[in-house]
């Protein structure tokens, strides 16, 4: 519980065309208003926000420093917006090391509309794009709005029309909410036209926010960690509602990531959601894994029965296999904002793996999307093995079950708050304690010396975004890597084949404040800091990657980096994603210096470039259609291997003959620097299918090799070509791909031979991370390139 000094807060949502910015103060009976900056403001939030409380607090007379609190609103509404604000908000928290509160803003607008003296019936039909409605009914009395929905949902704009026009009460119902903006006719039609409010009402306000947020005590039940202030989104991503209702109505997979490819591409348990066809093989794994343990063995319908479509709540549930075999699987039900877990099991042979925490990871991060807040399952009284599982989890015993299970075998009711507390990398297969951990306020108390010894290192910190890493760095004035942090989102994305942008965009405004906290306790431990955790404050400059990339995954850096480094009174600064993967080179080789020739060859880009100066690019030629890593995926893909490509094929082409398919090299011999790859990915395609009509087995590891070398050599002979034609005497290399062993090993070779100085990345740092970009913002620093508080995330930028 949070207990307010000053009060005073600022309340910010940006889940409608409003941009809310607000000043209050929170007091014993209430709050008042200090100061309002809402105003209208399509698509420009992430642009004018951060300016927008700037010049508010300015002209109240106060710093950023006066702010004790921060309260987002985190929708529903539309998912970019909502993500600018929570994200901006995060920032700010951790920023000014202050506590972040959420509050819906759908209880906002009903709450703004009770403050101008409005009671009786209120329905608000926020808009949810593509034709829906976020509907929600209140009952505005004296008491206050009290909500009559148990949670958000998103409904088609007209089936709210009909619920409301069959309302008992729907003749004295007054509507709110910016959908009338666009679906104002529909509502008119049966005859809601003379109950719309004024439409300054139709939106939400700050002082709303504030009022629904002090109205349910909300300091009182949150922790003001900004870890955990996440967006309300009420559906999945429309990449995951599809995958959900194929495996529902159990077609086969377009994309299979297990059988024998799990095995020959070297990776080992996979997750994917449970689909028809696993019911016989989890029944089977639920029998043998609760041996011993009282448990109402459930069957292959039971399972069925929980994976209908038509099941009027919905439901999630996960496997867990390896080459084929079921080794886990978790389920439950979404009933009221709360996920009831059904049933988990893993086989007993793969226990001991963190297989039951990550199908939980997957399982909840769902229930978490589908608007929940907790969790909660029953657990036989005997299984101590479970509940202490359960409670690493973060879960409580909150009641006990006599005889549920049958005479003699009770049961405990556990339950969770979510999100739970998880390995931040769902890679890692025991869990580290991190994810979210307990926010602490604690001020930091240092001597003059230590503050005269950080300020001297001028220490930057790094924030990556752009695709489906989230990633933070902190390096010092002179290049020392203090910390460097990767969560990646790998398993969310590999059964869809690629990175799904909604999916990306969500699990960065997820992981950002935990990925942040943890680089600044690695640097902490590397400065050997005794007296407390590094703070934003003590920073000298942060830096974010502005873009290329996803907006929707740039857009979460670039808002969390500005409310950061705002907040922190430092210094901002942008940087190229394409030039981190340029200045990768200077972690190898600090001495590295222009002029010379580099390559780019990442999953969006292909580029041959000549560095005449840091900053001075002349980009000799790029691909005219796929980039080298985007035709390793798709290759891939089309061997049923998975996704990423990069490495399964790299490893695949370690033990394969190079010469033993010929493909073709495109453009080659074009005489210019451009490239081209989806001629090479269609030979790849049509050899397949050739080879498999003829019946003739495919030998993976020569096709593999074949393609790289295909890909390689036109590399090796542009890049020889233009090293020649310019005079260049050194080389650089970028982008994933640049991990590639025989790629590294090749232009090294060769063109060592020629007398060329190359240079190569290291190998984890070819991939997207944050040391790059640290490095690019090291020497922005030194020539004082900073950006203004209003920039904004751009996802066409190039070099
Ligand atoms: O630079 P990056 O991490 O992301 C972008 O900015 O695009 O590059 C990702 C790409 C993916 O297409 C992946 O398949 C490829 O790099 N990749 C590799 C290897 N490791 C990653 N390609 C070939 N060999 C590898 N070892
Ligand atoms: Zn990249």
């Amino acid at each position: 519980m949070f207990e307010f000094q000053t009060g005073i807060i600022a309340a910010l949502d940006t889940s409608t065309d409003m941009l809310v910015c607000t000043l209050a103060r929170i007091h014993d009976s209430g709050f008042e208003v200090l100061g309002i900056a809402d105003h209208i403001c399509r698509r420009k939030a992430n642009v004018e926000l951060v300016p927008t409380l700037e010049a508010l607090l300015s002209e109240q007379g106060m710093g950023v420093d006066a702010l004790e609190a921060l309260l987002v609103g985190r929708g529903p509404g539309s998912f970019t917006g909502v993500r600018i604000g929570i994200s901006t908000a995060k920032g700010l928290a951790i920023g000014a090391h202050v506590p972040l509160f959420g509050a819906s803003s759908l209880d906002a607008c009903a709450w703004g509309a009770w403050r101008t003296g409005i009671r009786g019936r209120v329905a608000v039909a926020a808009d949810a794009m593509r034709g829906e409605l976020y509907p929600a009914l209140y009952e505005l009395n004296d008491d206050g709005a009290q909500r009559l929905f148990e949670r958000e949902r998103v409904v088609k704009a007209a089936a709210v029309v009909d619920e409301w026009a069959q309302l008992p009460e729907a003749n004295t119902l007054q509507l709110i909410g910016d959908g009338l903006k666009r679906y104002r006719s529909l509502f008119e039609e049966v005859g809601f036209a003379e109950q719309l409010l004024p439409e300054n009402l139709w939106w939400p306000s700050g002082a709303g926010l504030v009022h629904a947020f002090v109205a349910a005590d909300g300091a009182a039940h949150a922790s003001g960690n900004p870890a955990a202030v996440l967006p309300v989104y009420t559906r999945l991503s429309d990449a995951e509602e599809h995958e959900r209702a194929r495996l529902g109505k159990g077609v086969s997979a377009t994309l299979d990531t297990s059988g024998v490819a799990d095995d020959v591409a070297g990776r080992h348990l996979q997750l994917r959601p449970m689909g028809v066809a696993d019911a016989e093989a989890a029944a089977a794994l639920d029998s043998a894994a609760f041996e011993g343990i009282t448990h109402s063995p459930w069957s292959a319908t039971s399972f069925l029965e929980e994976l209908d479509e038509s099941l009027p709540v919905p439901h999630s549930w996960w496997v867990a296999h390896d080459a084929g075999e079921l080794l886990g699987f978790a389920g439950g039900r979404v009933v009221d904002a709360h996920l009831e877990l059904l049933n988990v099991a893993v086989k007993s042979a793969a226990r001991r793996q963190g297989i039951a925490r990550k199908l939980l990871a997957q399982l909840t991060y769902d229930a978490q999307m589908l608007g929940c807040t907790s969790v909660s399952l029953e657990v036989e009284e005997q299984n101590t093995a479970a509940q202490s599982l359960y409670v690493s989890l973060g879960f409580e015993v909150v009641g006990r079950r006599a005889d549920y299970y049958g005479a003699g075998a009770s049961a405990f009711v556990m339950s969770a708050a979510l999100p739970l507390h998880l390995p931040r990398d769902a890679h890692s297969p025991e869990p580290t304690a991190e994810g979210i951990k307990t926010w602490s306020l604690q001020r930091i108390r240092r001597t003059n010396q230590e503050r005269e010894a950080l300020a001297e290192r001028q220490l930057i910190l790094a924030i990556e975004s752009s695709c489906d890493e989230t990633a933070v760095a902190i390096v010092d004035k002179a290049g020392t890597m203090l910390a460097n942090q990767i969560s990646t989102q790998i398993d969310f994305h590999a059964r869809f084949g690629g990175v799904v942008p909604e999916i990306a965009s969500r699990k960065h405004v997820e992981v950002m404040v935990s990925v942040v906290e943890a680089a600044l306790e690695e640097a902490s431990e590397a400065l050997g800091l005794k007296s407390g955790t590094l703070q934003a404050s003590e920073l000298a400059a942060i830096s974010v990657t502005q873009g290329p990339g996803l907006v929707g995954a740039l857009v979460v850096g670039v808002a969390f980096a500005k409310g950061m480094a705002y907040a922190a009174g430092v210094p901002l600064i942008c940087v190229n994603h394409l030039e981190g993967h340029l200045f990768a080179n200077r972690l190898t080789d600090p001495t590295l210096e222009p002029p010379f020739i580099f390559t780019l060859v990442s999953g969006g880009h292909t580029m041959l470039v000549h560095v005449r100066a840091w900053g001075d690019y002349e980009v000799l030629g790029e691909t005219l259609d796929d980039a080298v890593g985007e035709a390793f995926d798709k290759v891939a893909k089309a061997l049923g291997l998975g996704y990423p490509g990069g490495p399964v094929i790299s490893r695949l082409a370690e033990s394969g003959n190079a010469s033993a398919i010929d493909f073709p090299r495109a453009m080659m011999h074009s005489h210019d620097y451009r490239f081209s790859l989806s001629g090479l990915k269609t030979a790849v395609v049509s050899y397949i299918e050739q080879e498999t009509a003829a019946g003739r087995v495919l030998h993976l590891p020569d096709i593999a090799a074949s393609f790289e070398a295909a890909v390689f050599d036109v590399q090796y002979k542009k890049a020889w070509d233009a090293l020649r034609e310019t005079g260049a005497q050194s080389y650089c290399l970028g982008g994933g791909v640049a991990a590639n062993a025989h790629l590294r090993a090749l232009l090294e070779q060769k063109l060592t031979k020629r007398g060329i100085k190359v240079v190569l990345p290291p190998q984890q740092a070819c991939t997207d991370n944050a040391a790059m970009i640290a490095e690019v913002a090291r020497q922005k620093f030194a020539s004082g390139e900073f950006a203004q508080f209003n920039v904004d995330a751009d996802p066409n930028m190039s070099l």
